[in-house]
């Protein structure tokens, strides 16, 4: 058997294979953030892979900024997210969230009333969002977090982490590439603060290394993880120096014992990221971008890391692990219906008969 489907732990996380489902927004919520029944099947039909992480969902009402993402901040958000663990762990799988705080990259066309847009600074990023109502918008100018603040969002993400808990989430993932708030604020385009969070690259890695370091305190440091890709530009990333500052992230919270780094490899020539990660993260790795099964395979039997990641190929084969266990010819998918409401390309692609 290749090592891909042999299980492995990750921190508290005990997988039955190597094959994660790596998060993707999916917006198939409601309109006011909360996960719909179809998410349970689609969750549930994935549910053998070795670890699910699902989609970026927002921490507080402020954190959305897309339509029809899931959040974790209400009564109401908990109990739907339940079913989904619930089905998902019945199934016999593993189900980790993510933590998505979207910053900046948000119209208030798709946040509640009354939700404000906030950054580091007050940047607007040069994007474009789609909304159900206007169609593509420029995003909110955000207003900038006091350093009070700052504090307020690092407390608010342990409560969405102790909200994952409660929902049966097996663990929590921080989002910190993608140009998300995490992103923005270790970015030195998007962070031009004064305060302890900005200017030297150890004081702008400072709000995720905090946040990642109270949820691990809050709901055990084997139940976090975190993810990155050096560099991201999506989202209008601009950083002085991505390397000076993955690493820096990275040794901000190797002392903590955490479940995993999920680690993006972004394919720039001379650079092994996971190598770099592997000298400095302390922590194990899950692999993503691009990997194929052959690749997948190698990439675990030459040790670089002790998991690996597929996206796109999890939306088309629920049934991922069989098919790569079976050697089954995988399914593509249909690009004109990923983000649609309903089921439509969404719980109805079959397993492989
Ligand atoms: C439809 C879609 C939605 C995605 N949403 C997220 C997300 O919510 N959070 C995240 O970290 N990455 C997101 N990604 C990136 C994927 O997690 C993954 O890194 C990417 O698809 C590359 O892996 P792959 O080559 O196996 O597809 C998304 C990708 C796709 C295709």
């Amino acid at each position: 058997m290749s090592k891909l489907l042999s299980p492995v732990e990750l921190g508290d996380l005990k997988l039955a294979n190597r094959v994660v489902m790596a998060p993707m927004t999916r917006s198939r919520a409601t309109a006011d953030h909360v996960p719909t029944d179809i998410m349970v099947d689609y969750y549930a039909q994935r549910a053998s892979a070795g670890l699910i992480v699902a989609e970026g969902t927002a921490t507080s009402a402020v954190g959305t900024g897309y339509c029809r993402t899931p959040g974790i901040y209400s009564e109401e958000q908990i109990a739907a997210w339940a079913k989904v663990t619930q089905a998902v762990h019945a199934a016999g799988g593993k189900i980790v969230l993510q933590l998505m705080h979207v910053g900046r990259v948000a119209t208030h066309y798709n946040k509640p009333e009354g939700a404000e847009t906030v950054a580091p600074s007050p940047v607007q990023a040069e994007i474009k969002l789609f909304t159900d109502s206007q169609g593509m918008v420029a995003p909110d100018v955000p207003r900038e977090l006091s350093t009070a603040e700052v504090q307020s969002v690092i407390d608010e993400h342990v409560t969405a982490a102790q909200n994952a808990r409660r929902a049966g989430f097996d663990g929590v993932e921080l989002h910190c590439t993608s140009g998300y708030l995490p992103m923005q604020f270790m970015a030195s385009g998007s962070n031009q603060r004064s305060d302890q969070y900005g200017g030297s690259v150890e004081n702008r890695v400072r709000f995720p290394a905090e946040i990642i370091s109270a949820m691990a305190q809050a709901i055990g440091a084997g139940r976090v993880g975190y993810r990155m890709r050096l560099g991201n530009p999506f989202n209008d990333i601009k950083d002085e120096d991505p390397v000076a500052t993955a690493v820096a992230l990275m040794k901000a919270v190797s002392h903590l014992d955490l479940a995993y780094l999920h680690m993006m490899n972004p394919h720039k020539p001379g650079l092994d990221v996971f190598e770099l990660a592997k000298e400095h993260a302390n922590t194990q790795l899950i692999l993503n971008d691009s990997f194929d099964l052959s690749q997948a395979k190698a990439a675990m039997e030459n040790g670089v890391g002790s998991a690996v990641s597929f996206g796109r190929y999890f939306i088309a084969n629920p049934d991922l692990v069989s098919r790569f266990a079976n050697d089954h010819v995988l399914a593509d998918f249909d690009k004109s219906n990923v983000y649609t409401p309903g089921p439509a390309g969404y719980t109805d692609y079959p397993a492989f008969s």
